[in-house]
């Protein structure tokens, strides 16, 4: 019949004194019995005792041997042992101890003090127990909780980028596939996993600062004047202070403000040298310049990407770090690499059809837009 209670293994070669002790014990434990050092150990190889009394002169095998054997195998150095000696010398006590005993009883037993050290120690076992599972709870939930976080973290990076996107249709997923053009120039390069992850982060929001320039700048084809070019020119700054009071644990903003520097001072806005920028910014501003050529423009069509490969080939050491162009060229396969498909940016048709299709709702809002769909 199945028990509750407690198990506790005595190992002692007296059968006297195994008498005694479950005499002592008897009514709120089950036993095992064992008396010498195999027995003990064909005992555990079938069953997992709660508490072990070791007595410590047995023959053959001494309590200090199984004792050192079990604390050495995995799967019973966790079962308390309490040493019964007839020893009082305290250099055998403190022995026991040493072997990771956690107490010890002295022979002629005394019932109260046999009593009160087993249950004392069965108590300190059921709180351990108890402590572990409340762990193994919390551990869990702190990595739900952590999961959570960073689904919400990754989402709210890419509700931002897609912010920026949303106002430039024309470059609609550019910062997707810049951050993961970047990323694997920083696989290649071997930086480690936690730097690749700043450079993910950046990546997608290395534009952002695009919100504040005029949508008209952003997609219109042909050259632009000088001013408006300056206009454009502010785009890393205003990603910087938008991005410098979150609290990343990567130098985010500071990537996004210096991804358009180039190592010989010719960058904008701050015309920074190779020993002030960081190596995640030039990373970045590879994987910028390579996106940006091969991809379609409203004022120039897709370029083949031999166009990008001889642009950063030819611009090495001068525009862009060595280390950086080097990387990425021996990386043969990024460029012919299957990349996940980028957020859908929001759709002005869309838009429209909603409106279309709710003219009352929308006619309070937006009374001359709504007219001129009717017409
Ligand atoms: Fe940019």
């Amino acid at each position: 019949m199945k028990t509750d209670k407690p198990t506790i293994l005595v190992v002692d070669d007296n059968s006297i004194n195994i008498d005694l002790l479950l005499d002592i014990l008897k009514g709120d434990y089950r036993f095992g019995v064992a008396k010498n050092g195999a027995k003990a150990f064909e005992y555990l190889e079938k069953n997992k005792p709660d508490l072990i009394l070791l007595d410590v002169m047995m023959p053959e095998m001494d309590g200090f041997e199984v004792c050192k054997i079990l604390k050495s195998d995995q799967r019973f150095n966790d079962i308390e042992i309490i040493f019964i000696t007839a020893l009082s010398d305290s250099k055998y006590i403190a022995q026991g101890f040493d072997m990771g005993a956690v107490d010890y009883i002295t022979k002629p037993f005394k019932a109260a003090e046999v009593k009160a050290r087993v249950s004392t120690h069965m108590s300190i076992k059921k709180m351990k127990e108890s402590l572990n599972k409340q762990n193994v709870i919390l551990e869990e939930q702190v990595k739900d909780k952590t999961a959570q976080l960073q689904e919400m973290f990754n989402a709210t990076v890419c509700g931002m980028a897609l912010m920026a996107e949303t106002r430039d249709p024309y470059t609609a997923g550019h910062q997707h596939r810049v951050s993961q053009f970047a990323c694997d120039i920083a696989i290649q390069m071997g930086l480690p996993d936690d730097q690749v992850e700043s450079i993910r982060i950046s990546g997608l929001l290395h534009d952002i600062g695009k919100i504040r320039i005029p949508v008209s700048l952003l997609n219109r084809p042909g050259k632009l004047l000088k001013a408006e070019w300056e206009l454009i020119k502010m785009h890393p700054l205003v990603g910087y202070k938008i991005l410098k009071n979150i609290p990343f644990p990567w130098p985010i903003a500071d990537i996004v403000y210096q991804h358009h520097e180039r190592i010989d001072g010719s960058g904008y806005p701050r015309g920074l040298t190779g020993k002030d920028i960081l190596l995640e910014a030039k990373i970045m501003a590879v994987a910028d310049v390579i996106e940006a050529i091969s991809a379609h423009r409203p004022y120039r069509p897709a370029l083949p990407i031999e166009s990008a490969l001889n642009e950063i080939k030819n611009q090495k050491g001068s525009l862009f770090d060595k280390a950086v162009v080097d990387s990425f060229l021996s990386g043969a396969d990024i460029l012919s690499k299957e990349y996940p498909p980028t957020p859908t940016p929001i759709n002005d048709d869309d838009l429209i059809e909603e409106e279309r299709n709710n003219p009352e709702k929308y006619s309070a809002i937006y009374p001359l837009r709504n007219s001129s769909v009717k017409n």
